[in-house]
């Protein structure tokens, strides 16, 4: 029997040039080739990775084929249990650094120069000691569904300070949590809860922030959505009901149950409903802070507090 060959050894220079022009021939970025040479698994030879490039030519998505998203700085396994986490949701990172104010890649976790850490660490209910070793406080990041937990787990990853609290009603989406966060060798600083945001109550740690990227598609966006979302990724991560607001409506409900006052919440959204977005979380007892943007301007989260007295018209 021959061993399996390793994909450096078989894929010439020829071969990755065709499997790149029928990548661009159906209109696809052939830079995926490389992602997919990235993803191989060990020992698999090049008929593998023609199968693959094949399947993306089908119209299936990379993440579904080679089971892996890049987010933040970490490879997080997915399924068709959960949703392949979008690089606009790295916008909830980078601000829950900057809240937590301390990031163990930067020293500093403070990308805007703001030094308003938002009282993370106060509001603490029990009277519980809730410091870590060298005296900090401990915070507690609750992810409201959290899917393949790649949000919770880079915060979680680059603040060592953190502990997580995964909630996500999908037993088979919290499984691949459950992996991801292993894989990351953080299974001791996260809780998984599989349940309804709607059903859980917390014990308090200590201070703590909560992060939600909420399904916000109406069904009838769901519905027209491109196929690579639409057919891959789990309805219940997308549709939003009629008009998109279901989740959050819920949502704001739960994390004003979670949050003391002056506690923050970093939730995602859509540039198309952002005011009807923060109207629904601001009547459920939060102020708008501030409204994070993409690279082009549009609103996609926003940081709300519990019991600021502040609404979003301004800031949008
Ligand atoms: C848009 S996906 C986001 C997943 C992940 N946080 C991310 O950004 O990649 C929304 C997730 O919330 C979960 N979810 C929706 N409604 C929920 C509820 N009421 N209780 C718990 N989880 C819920 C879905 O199953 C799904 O995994």
């Amino acid at each position: 029997m021959t061993a399996p060959t390793t994909v450096t050894e078989t894929v010439t220079a020829d071969v990755r040039a065709a499997l790149r022009k029928q990548l661009t021939a159906a209109r696809l970025d052939a830079s995926e080739l490389s992602a997919m040479e990235t993803w191989l698994p060990a020992g698999a030879g090049v008929a593998l990775l023609r199968e693959w490039t094949e399947q993306r030519v089908r119209g299936v998505p990379l993440s579904r084929i080679c089971g892996r998203r890049g987010f933040w700085r970490d490879d997080f396994v997915v399924t068709k249990d959960v949703l392949a986490p979008r690089p606009e949701s790295e916008l909830l990172v980078e601000e829950a650094l900057r809240i937590l104010g301390h990031s163990d890649g930067d020293g500093d976790g403070d990308k805007n120069g703001d030094d308003d850490n938002g009282g993370v660490g106060d509001g603490d209910d029990d009277g519980r000691n809730d410091s870590d070793s060298d005296g900090d406080k401990v915070c507690e990041v609750v992810e409201f569904g959290t899917g393949c937990g790649a949000i919770l787990l880079s915060v979680l990853n680059d603040n060592s300070r953190a502990r997580g609290v995964g909630i996500e009603k999908s037993a088979a989406a919290l499984n691949v949590a459950r992996e991801n966060g292993r894989r990351l060798g953080l299974e001791s600083r996260v809780r998984w809860l599989k349940s309804d945001w709607s059903d859980v109550v917390l014990k308090r740690r200590g201070g703590r922030l909560a992060i939600a990227n909420p399904p916000y598609l109406t069904t009838a966006e769901w519905r027209g959505a491109m196929p690579e979302v639409r057919d891959y990724e789990p309805r219940a991560a997308l549709d939003g009901g009629a008009d998109g607001l279901a989740a959050y409506r819920t949502l704001g409900a739960a994390m004003a149950r979670a949050l003391a006052e002056g506690e923050h919440a970093l939730v995602e959204l859509t540039p198309l409903r952002a005011a009807e977005t923060l109207a629904a979380l601001e009547a459920a007892g939060f102020g708008t802070r501030r409204v994070l943007r993409d690279l082009g301007g549009r609103a996609r989260a926003a940081c709300l507090v519990r019991g600021l007295a502040s609404a979003a018209g301004g800031l949008l």
